[in-house]
């Protein structure tokens, strides 16, 4: 009885024993796979940015080609950094006054927008070093002679809703009525159907939207504080140490004034 207890026992045990070894070889070739194999054989981590594409040249959406993409200088730029290392991109378009938000909320790992490093969203993001330099301007009908601060006094000035521009106006123009909206290409609207008298936009929009419209016209106003473009992370992201030295390699290489001089001097987009 003994013996036979004893014979099962073993039999029992050689079973387990194959069954363990199959199962740890049918595992193998999946664990083996991922420390010994080859970087690129890895799907590579895709970042989400998010943008307000309502912006030329910065970002706005191509029409033209059938789809609706998201193009222009900050794309470019994006789409630059993110290839060097090695991540894959995805574009989530936002209004403006909600990228800070979304950053904050985790539905983007960074933000690229026009938009400047201010010290009250510093409170909220982390940025990388400025890339582009910015100046504040006039936008109004053509001949209207609204060219300075002073000129709009008692006036209906646009803005963009959280932009600078609206701090600006808020803070400088105290004797005009602010109407802050969400998108530039609204604010240019209001304008054209003489429903404002003017709006606050920065030298390079400025530039295209009155080229393809016209009956605008826009003049550069001085600086107020800081003025540029930067790249916002979430507060304490790891992202904002890699990006900044792609962005300086960039700027020394001659990359930026590249994207610049396709992006700011050739036709306006509209
Ligand atoms: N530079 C300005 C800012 O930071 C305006 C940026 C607006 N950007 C945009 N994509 N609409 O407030």
């Amino acid at each position: 009885m003994k013996t036979l207890k004893f014979l099962f026992t073993t039999l029992l045990s050689a079973v387990f024993a194959v069954f363990v070894v199959t199962a740890c070889n049918s595992q193998a070739p999946d664990s083996a796979s991922s420390p010994g194999a080859s970087p690129a054989a890895s799907p590579a981590e895709t970042l989400t940015m998010a943008t307000s594409a309502d912006y030329p040249p910065y970002e706005f959406i191509e029409t033209s080609s059938g789809s609706e993409e998201i193009v222009g200088f900050d794309i470019d730029i994006a789409k630059y950094i993110t290839e060097q290392l090695g991540f894959g991109l995805e574009i989530n378009n936002v209004d403006f006054n909600g990228l800070i938000p979304a950053l904050q909320a985790g539905r983007a790992d960074f933000v690229m927008a026009g938009m400047t490093p201010t010290e009250e969203r510093k409170q909220n993001a982390d940025f990388s070093m400025i890339y582009y330099e910015a100046k504040n301007t006039i936008v109004s009908k053509a001949g209207s002679n609204l060219t300075d601060a002073a000129s709009l006094e008692g006036k209906k000035v646009g803005v963009q809703l959280g932009s600078i521009q609206e701090g600006f106006a808020k803070d400088t123009l105290t004797g005009a009525e602010i109407i802050p909206l969400n998108r530039i290409n609204e604010i240019v609207q209001e304008i054209k159907a003489n429903r404002i008298d003017a709006a606050i936009i920065e030298d390079t929009v400025a530039k295209g939207y009155t080229a393809s419209n016209p009956d605008l016209e826009f003049t550069v106003i001085p600086n107020e504080g800081v003025a540029g473009s930067a790249i916002a992370f979430p507060k304490g992201s790891e992202l904002l140490a890699q990006f900044d030295p792609v962005l300086q390699e960039m700027i020394d290489s001659g990359k930026i004034e590249e994207l610049v001089t396709k992006w700011f001097s050739g036709e306006p987009a509209s």
